[in-house]
């Protein structure tokens, strides 16, 4: 039977993410606690820079991606394949949106389907954890393998679940289904949040379960709590204000998970990153690369494809630049430069790990 609320519920977010206030002013990922160590004589000309990294298997130009946002109908398609030709051209990967709508239409995957402008690049699949628990391995390989992705992203979204009228309440044996989809993908699985952050002993237990990808969409940036309060009225629209401001901060959650799951896993710090300096602070605190959402969003909604890609070259350009400024020929080299923590994340810090020179240990 086909599914019409969710591509109506998608179409809903996207007017409220393009138009609303949907990243609330008073949430802060807390980069603000972090201070780069200026190198007065860097010793690198700028074309020595190496952002390069690679990601399931792929190589790409720098340490970016866009993460997930949306597909599903004829407008979120077009956004897929405008941001998918942006980031194909400039070497960085991709994420669709949850593809639970074209699990209900299959005819809704061209909605999803970017390989042919982005024939290159690391395209990323995705779907919720409570959708994935509910289908078979079978149903959910089917999905990724129909638009060609390199792996899948399954998101976590409590929060934003909680704050929805229509949303799932029942969240037990979520492990269950991460062990499983490991199996099914080995380490081309991505295990995400949504912008309320993933704790350390949450991202040991999914390490434990074999996971090696984790994308920690810390608070500071695009609350989906928000966005239900705004779709909402009475008393769930109280709830979702009182609970706007729920998470881990991002700077918080990149430093304290790089520290709970050692060198070896690959961490992407996405949620309320919007500039490259903000690229390079979560670079310095453990992250493997940065991704941004609601930024090129708003850009492609604003100005199309020449819009998106000048607000990644702002990025690229920063993050050039912080890292020549702090003398780091690679951001592994920026890694393992002294930073300065202060104020609310140094508290976040010591909370979540038992020592604010934690990072001192960070170096992996
Ligand atoms: C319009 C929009 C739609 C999104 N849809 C999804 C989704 O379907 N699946 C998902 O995993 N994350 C989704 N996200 C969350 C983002 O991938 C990201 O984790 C979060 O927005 C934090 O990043 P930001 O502050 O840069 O927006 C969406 C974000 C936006 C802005």
């Amino acid at each position: 039977m086909p599914d019409d609320t969710t591509a109506k519920r998608k179409d809903e977010h996207l007017d409220l993410c393009a138009t609303e206030q949907v990243a609330p002013v008073e949430n802060s990922t807390l980069f603000e606690g972090v201070r780069l160590v200026h190198c007065a004589m860097p010793d690198l000309e700028a074309g020595q820079i190496d952002l390069s990294t690679s990601l399931f298997g792929k190589r790409l130009k720098a340490p970016l991606l866009v993460t997930g946002m949306t597909g599903g109908t004829e407008r979120a398609g077009k956004v897929n394949e405008d941001l998918a030709r942006v980031a194909e051209e400039a070497g960085i990967a991709f994420g669709l949106g949850s593809q639970r709508a074209m699990a209900e239409r299959p005819e809704l995957a061209k909605t999803f389907s970017v390989r042919h402008v982005a024939p290159t690049t690391v395209i990323i699949g995705n779907l919720g954890l409570v959708q994935a628990a509910n289908m078979s391995l079978d149903a959910i390989r089917r999905l990724t393998d129909a638009i060609g992705a390199d792996a899948l992203a399954l998101h976590l979204n409590p929060g934003q679940e909680l704050a929805q009228p229509e949303g799932d309440r029942d969240f037990r044996r979520g492990y269950e289904t991460v062990s499983a989809l490991v199996k099914a993908y080995g380490d081309r699985l991505l295990v995400k949040e949504t912008g309320c952050g993933i704790s350390p002993d949450v991202a040991r237990r999914l390490v434990d379960c074999g996971v090696r990808h984790l994308d920690v969409s810390g608070l500071g940036g695009t609350s989906w709590v928000r966005v239900e309060e705004l779709r909402s009225l009475g008393v769930a629209r109280e709830v979702g204000a009182q609970f706007s401001s729920w998470g881990i901060p991002t700077a918080a959650a990149i430093a304290s998970v790089r520290r709970a799951v050692g060198p070896e896993v690959t961490l992407i710090a996405a949620g309320g990153v919007r500039t490259g300096l903000d690229v390079a602070k979560a670079l310095a605190l453990g992250a493997d690369l940065g991704g941004f959402a609601l930024p090129l969003f708003r850009a492609h909604q604003q100005g199309g494809v020449p819009a998106a890609k000048r607000a990644l070259e702002l990025v690229l350009t920063t993050l050039t630049n912080a890292l020549l400024l702090t003398g780091s020929r690679t951001p592994l080299d920026l890694r393992k430069r002294p930073k300065v923590i202060t104020g609310e994340l140094k508290d976040w810090l010591v909370a979540l790990t038992g020592s604010a020179d934690s990072l001192e240990k960070n170096h992996g």
